[in-house]
């Protein structure tokens, strides 16, 4: 077919994403073919699936590098990290209990009142942002702020609040930055992210720290637990339902823990704790397989990215990346299909400029005319008018790419319950277990979160999935430190 040919069929057929005079323009510039919307999509599409053999492979794969993450320090991508939780809540902790939870621009200080078997009966929290020269200063003044917040906290103290009589309070710190752990209450900061640069800071027990500032400040509290979100997400979850065994964030980041037994755990060489267990950080979004369904635009995000060559699954499946991987689908079909007229839409061209929650919005349209899919594309793009044609594809891509994150972690989550032994029949019957879910995505994509549990219940099978439940565990962060520092209190 000759280049006019081409020009002429598409003015005269109802193409979909029609702009004659670019394309015949980028094929006089360019040997490539002419590509149609439709297939990119279907390239795509192909290119995304994830069909329950796949999916199989991927839990497998993944089971087999949690076996060589426990057999060795660095002998998996999967750092399967011991997080000296041994103790998770039962429902017999009483007292107040505090948080600390850093992990960006604000931290939250919060106390919680355990009543026993009937829950937590008052909780109350504060919010503080972090003056931005404090992020980058000297780790006193951050930690001396922190602490000044902490007593002011403690000061305002409503009576409903009791501390056990003879009792010092008690604190569990969520950190939310990479640490290396070095028991339940230290553990040695590893770098920064997220803005902060305390140069000082790296290599340094982060609880000594804290504890410094508060003895400065006149704070009494013990820190009981450091602990990681996804570790707080767990405990608060178990807390909520006593099955609870697993944990996974699917927010901006993704991560999931669970319980294993210590027995199962060559490379822990303390004592066996005596509940024979130990909650295991595995710091799954560094997870990588060549059964991983991954792309031209999955490929080259992650060489343009801070971190090229990690965290590929997170880049697969978590609320950072899914509205960039539509944003660079986007973009090349603005570029080789002419998918929003014969100029591509210069904002298109800006790296995270489509955030998730926004192609969730696109996704989640019902309006016949896909109004609000018309509206993000004016009001993020500048792309006036888009006609529905356009808009259903761009429903599309949001479509391939949220199934195919969404089936990844759904698979993920089988490798786990695979080396837990959870998967299906123990000793005759099928043991029940409930994954405590946290994140943005999971909590607000709504087609995310109902294909993810609908994938897991094809992977698992009828019989078993009456015996798997998701619940959204929400706060991990906040009062599942709380019930950690109750269940490693001094006290105890
Ligand atoms: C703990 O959580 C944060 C943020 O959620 C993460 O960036 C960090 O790497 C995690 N792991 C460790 C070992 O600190």
């Amino acid at each position: 077919m000759g280049k006019v040919t081409v020009g002429a069929a598409v003015i005269g057929g109802a193409a979909v994403c029609a702009a004659a005079a670019y394309i015949v323009r980028f094929r006089m510039r360019n040997s490539d073919p002419y590509v149609k919307c439709g297939d990119i999509v279907k390239e795509l599409e192909e290119k995304c699936r994830t069909p329950v053999s796949k999916l199989r492979h991927i839990a497998d794969a993944m089971t087999v590098e949690m076996h060589a993450g426990l057999a060795s320090e660095g002998g998996s991508k999967l750092k399967m990290l011991i997080t000296y939780v041994d103790n998770l809540p039962t429902r017999d902790e009483q007292g107040v209990y505090y948080a600390l939870d850093l992990g960006g621009t604000n931290f939250r200080v919060l106390r919680v009142q355990l009543a026993g078997k009937s829950g937590i009966e008052y909780k109350e929290f504060a919010e503080v942002s972090i003056p931005p020269e404090l992020m980058v200063g000297a780790p006193e003044a951050l930690f001396d702020y922190i602490a000044a917040e902490l007593a002011k906290f403690i000061a305002s103290e409503n009576e409903k609040f009791r501390l056990l009589p003879g009792r010092q309070r008690e604190l569990g710190f969520t950190f939310s930055f990479p640490v290396l752990q070095l028991s339940i209450d230290s553990g040695t900061l590893i770098r920064w992210t997220k803005g902060f640069s305390i140069g000082e800071m790296v290599g340094k027990d982060v609880v000594a720290e804290l504890r410094k500032a508060m003895d400065r400040q006149g704070v009494d509290m013990r820190v009981s637990a450091l602990v990681n979100d996804t570790v707080g997400t767990l405990a608060g979850g178990r807390y909520d339902n006593k099955d609870v065994a697993v944990a996974v964030i699917l927010g901006t980041g993704s991560n999931a823990a669970y319980v294993e037994r210590a027995q199962a755990i060559p490379k822990w060489h303390g004592p066996h704790p005596k509940s024979g267990e130990m909650v295991i950080n595995m710091e799954w979004g560094n997870f990588k397989s060549s059964h991983l369904p991954l792309t031209e635009y999955d490929n080259t995000m992650d060489a343009e990215s801070l971190n090229p060559g990690e965290q590929i699954y997170e880049k697969l499946i978590s609320g950072m990346y899914l509205g960039e991987l539509l944003r660079r689908v986007l973009y090349r079909m603005a570029n080789e299909a002419a998918l929003f007229g014969d100029m591509v839409p210069p904002k298109l061209k800006t790296q995270f400029i489509l955030r998730t929650p926004e192609m969730c919005a696109m996704h989640h349209d019902t309006s016949p005319d896909l109004k609000v899919v018309g509206e993000k594309l004016k009001d993020i793009l500048e792309i006036p008018n888009t006609p529905l044609s356009t808009r259903k594809i761009v429903v599309e891509v949001c479509n391939i790419i949220a199934t195919r994150g969404a089936r990844l972690a759904a698979a993920g989550i089988l490798g786990i319950l695979k080396k837990i032994g959870r998967d299906g029949f123990r000793d005759g019957a099928i043991p029940e277990i409930v994954i405590a879910m946290d994140g943005g995505l999971y909590e607000h994509y709504t087609k995310y979160r109902n294909c993810l549990e609908k994938t897991l219940e094809e992977l698992v099978g009828d019989k078993v999935a009456n015996h798997v439940k998701l619940i959204l565990s929400n706060d991990g962060s906040g009062i599942g430190a709380a019930l950690l520092a109750a269940c490693h209190s001094q006290y105890i």
